[in-house]
């Protein structure tokens, strides 16, 4: 990673197509003798190079905006028949551009919005297949701005009244009701969510089987957690095979095909941000580790206050230190660690935030004007850049100066 820092510069994302790639086969591994497919959640990392990567084994795609399907169609056209399209807030031109694509299915998310995909449907002839995404009222141990299935939440179709929308939606020309889909959050760490939400899933199609309405496929939604504290072992194997026995032990039997949206499990832990240090300084008691990454480049320790292992790339000799590691970006939520012990860093040295692979980069953003990193993709002993650093002029580029 060192000689990669002095390649390409700092601050850098680096990622491993290994990594991502055995993730990949340990779903394929837990979820053996099941009919499914892996649609990996693009909002986790949407490099076009990692979408690559996953649609060479033939992924599928979780998508949320017209954006992220415009990313996999640029991939591969053929892609699109392993699409799904989830998302609360689907304009009509998002649904026309994934009309027009032929994407394997829509979840939807209100009775409001099956109206606008079967006016849309009508005007293109041509059938829209969708899921309705219900909320199942499950408690899902979590931080609390990535739990998404209590009743509360905006997501999703009450799943008391999800019959009712199936019913009535059966009616119409230009939709075709195919499936169930429900996500209850992100980062769950217990598969026991997980098989109540799919219990209560498997007792609606059920429902809708008696009511004549055909449900091919569950979509179970992403979710999976990892851990992020060294301190905890995690075994990714145990963790995807707990997920799956716990799904098809509540789906009962019913021959349906199951849909995954996994993100995080897939990618997060093949990723790391590379930063150097800019300045050590002390400010009262607190000693302050001042890095060139910052919260524009990983919010997830400023947002979600999570917790990202930071290693030293070059140990030195001498004592472990506690410091707070801060980016340089005007905010006191500018943070990665606070009050962490680490071995003991200089100016210059270079330091790796783990785990940085999921909501890193695809988070990023241009405050304080600061370009965003470049990223790298290492394949066993080849390292490409897939994203150059950005230049001030990309910031700049679509701004009107009206001076
Ligand atoms: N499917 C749907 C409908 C989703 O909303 C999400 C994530 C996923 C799948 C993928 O979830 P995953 O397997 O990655 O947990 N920025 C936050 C996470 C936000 C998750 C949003 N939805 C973070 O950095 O922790």
């Amino acid at each position: 990673m060192d000689s990669l820092a002095r390649k390409f510069g700092t601050p850098l994302y680096v990622y491993s197509a290994d990594e991502i790639l055995g993730r990949l086969d340990m779903f394929a591994a837990a979820f053996k003798g099941i009919d499914h497919l892996v649609c990996y959640s693009v909002k986790a990392n949407s490099s076009l190079a990692i979408l690559q990567l996953l649609n060479g084994r033939g992924a599928g795609f979780d998508i949320v905006s017209g954006g992220e399907l415009q990313r996999v169609l640029s991939v591969s056209r053929e892609a699109a028949e392993r699409v799904v399209f989830s998302g609360v807030g689907k304009t009509y031109v998002e649904m026309d551009l994934a009309l027009d694509a032929d994407i394997l299915i829509f979840n939807v998310e209100s009775a409001a919005e099956l109206t606008l995909l079967a006016e849309r449907a009508k005007k293109k002839r041509r059938l829209a297949r969708f899921a309705l995404r219900v909320n199942p009222d499950v408690f899902a141990e979590t931080h609390p701005y990535i739990s998404t299935g209590l009743r509360e939440h905006k997501f999703g179709i009450d799943i008391g009244a999800a019959r009712r929308v199936y019913r009535e939606a059966a009616t119409s020309r230009w939709l075709t009701p195919v499936g169930v889909s429900v996500h209850i959050g992100s980062q769950i760490r217990s598969a026991e969510p997980f098989g109540a939400a799919m219990g209560r899933v498997a007792k609606l199609v059920r429902e809708l089987r008696t009511d004549g309405i055909q449900i091919e496929s569950v979509d179970a939604g992403g979710g999976l957690g990892i851990e992020y504290r060294a301190e905890y072992s995690f075994r990714p194997l145990e963790k995807v095979t707990e997920y799956a026995a716990a799904m098809t032990a509540t789906l009962g039997g019913i021959p349906v095909r199951l849909l995954l949206e996994p993100g995080r499990f897939l990618v997060a832990q093949s990723g790391a941000l590379v930063a150097r240090v800019l300045y050590v300084k002390k400010n009262g008691k607190k000693t302050f580790v001042v890095t060139d990454a910052g919260m524009n480049d990983l919010i997830r320790p400023s947002l979600y206050q999570a917790h990202h292992e930071i290693v030293p790339l070059l140990r030195r000799t001498g004592g472990k230190r506690v410091v707070d590691v801060v980016g340089p970006v005007c905010e006191t939520g500018d943070f990665f660690a606070r009050d962490r012990e680490l071995p003991r860093l200089e100016q210059g040295d270079l330091v790796a935030i783990l785990d940085a692979g999921a909501y890193g980069m695809s988070l990023s953003s241009n405050y304080n004007t600061r370009p965003r990193p470049a990223e790298v993709l290492v394949e066993g002993r080849k390292a490409r850049l897939i994203r150059r650093r950005e230049t001030i002029q990309d910031l700049l580029g679509p701004e009107v100066n009206l001076g």
